[in-house]
């Protein structure tokens, strides 16, 4: 008889803890700790592999390469981001919130599987009708009889179907409506997920069959997120994006076969997802008219620059209340900061002001080398004046009011000449070949990139002198 042992584990964050708490210990979510039972394996020898044969050891050199060739599926966006294509017997957790776009996503790759050159997909919903998930794939393309659909939430029928079918890819569409009735808990808690996942990895390994999981993040904590399941997988993406907007960032967040950094963009519209192999024309849309608070930076998402407007707007305080500071598309924390640094290096006054910022396109920003156009599209929006057009703002801000430089600068500078910009602020003493278009000014500090953005302060033509910099 299997024992089994009781341990408690986060839904948010999959750590575990010995002793049920309010709060966990590691990640401090407030109850979201639950029941978790470990089954303890039966002894060691019987663990053979499928054959029956138990395990040797194998030289390296023996062993087969890739022995089947990855799947590409039509669109290189999703491609890059797994890493070349879908690797046979792998399992790939696709995760977001509700609503963003996940089930669409999978069912663009199972057309493409059962479409072009003509494969057979498994697609097990626990979520949605069949009538619902066919009215969904009727918007995105015409129907394949290559895609079998499964209305079912029971892990054993789930497998067996599988295994029956031995589809080109499996899509179990969620991971949080299925269950194994060799454990206890309901659909979604962390033992069901958990075991449910390991499950469909033996299976996918075994038999070759790539699976794809959708895992729902959820901020209550009542159902599983996705996190726990992430050492389970080969590969997790993410599937980010502001529902309300049209752009979605697929991420990977973690990849046996390949980098863990890529990502992947697609827009959101009347029929399903479609690629955006260009993300920054896509990003940079209306930046074209330049006004008070706009600047423009490049960013890195994995290997790929990213051109992004951000906006700024800087009012006075009505009715002394307290000001206000409110960003979206980054860190609060690191806004707070910038106007620290504008105010005791930039002489900027923004005590008795809101600050908002926003960053176009439902993007996210995490990298500092935006910091230098944050602080310009502020002061732009106080002093009421536009920064120039086709200008392009690169480098990390210190606390000194210093700019720092930042990695990939030749990259981010190439992407910024491709896109038609002019102008590029960065930080001084950098090496990086200039791209020809593109004028080059270094800086050493706020109070320098102040004076060479804002060129009406100066005589004419001073934009490059005054900065006092090398010019290439
Ligand atoms: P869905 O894939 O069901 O999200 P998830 O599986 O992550 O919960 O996508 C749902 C959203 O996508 C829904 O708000 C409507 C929108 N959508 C479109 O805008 N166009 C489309 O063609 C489709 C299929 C969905
Ligand atoms: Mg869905």
């Amino acid at each position: 008889m299997p024992k089994s042992t009781v341990t408690f584990m986060c839904s948010e964050c999959g750590g575990e803890s010995l002793r049920w708490a309010g709060q966990c210990p590691h990640c401090q979510a407030w109850n979201t700790l639950q029941e978790f039972q470990v089954r303890k394996a039966p002894s060691g020898r019987k663990q053979a592999t499928a054959q029956g044969v138990p395990n040797r050891p194998v030289p390296l050199n023996e062993i087969e390469s890739e022995s089947s060739p990855r799947r590409r599926l039509a669109w290189g966006e999703l491609n890059r981001v797994l890493g070349g294509g879908v690797v046979p017997g792998s399992v790939v957790l696709v995760g977001g919130e509700p609503g963003v776009g996940k089930s669409t996503l999978l069912m663009h790759a199972a057309q493409q599987i059962a479409g072009g050159d003509g494969g057979k997909v498994l697609y097990a919903s626990g979520e949605e009708s069949p009538q619902q998930i066919r009215m969904r794939a009727a918007r995105l393309g015409p129907l394949s009889p290559g895609i079998l659909l499964l209305a079912e939430t029971d892990l054993d029928a789930i497998c067996e179907a599988i295994r029956a079918e031995a589809p080109q890819l499996a899509i179990v569409d969620s991971i949080q409506t299925v269950t194994d009735a060799g454990f206890e808990g309901s659909a979604g808690s962390v033992t069901q997920v958990r075991e449910s996942a390991a499950r469909l990895m033996r299976l996918a390994k075994e038999i070759g069959v790539p699976i794809f999981l959708v895992g729902h993040v959820t901020k209550e904590g009542a159902i599983a997120g996705p996190r726990v399941l992430e050492h389970i997988v080969d590969t997790v993406l993410y599937l980010e994006g502001d529902r309300r907007q049209e752009l979605r960032i697929l991420r990977a967040m973690k990849n046996r076969f390949g980098s863990a950094e890529e990502i992947g963009v697609f827009a959101m519209g009347e029929k399903g997802l479609e690629e955006v192999s260009d993300p920054s024309a896509a990003l940079l849309g209306n930046a074209a008219v330049s006004s008070p608070g706009t600047a423009v930076v490049v960013v890195l998402e994995g290997t790929r620059p990213l051109l992004i407007e951000i906006q700024s707007l800087v009012n006075r305080t009505t009715n002394n209340y307290p000001p206000r500071r409110i960003a979206s598309g980054m860190d609060i924390n690191r806004l707070h900061m910038l106007i620290a640094v504008l105010e005791k290096r930039a002489s900027a006054s923004l005590g008795g002001s809101d600050v908002f910022v926003n960053v176009a396109g439902g993007i996210r920003i995490t990298e500092p080398a935006a910091d230098l156009g944050l602080a310009l599209s502020i002061h732009s929006n106080t002093s009421n004046r536009p920064l120039p057009d086709g200008l392009v703002v690169i480098g990390e801000l210190g606390l000194a009011g210093e700019v720092r430089r930042v990695g990939q600068l030749e990259r981010r500078l190439h992407e910024a000449a491709r896109h038609g910009l002019t102008r590029a602020l960065i930080p001084a003493g950098a090496k990086a070949g200039r791209p020809a278009g593109l004028e080059v000014v270094e800086v050493r500090s706020l109070a320098e990139a102040i004076s060479a953005a804002f060129p009406s302060h100066m005589r004419s033509g001073a934009f490059i002198k005054e900065a006092e910099v090398s010019v290439t």
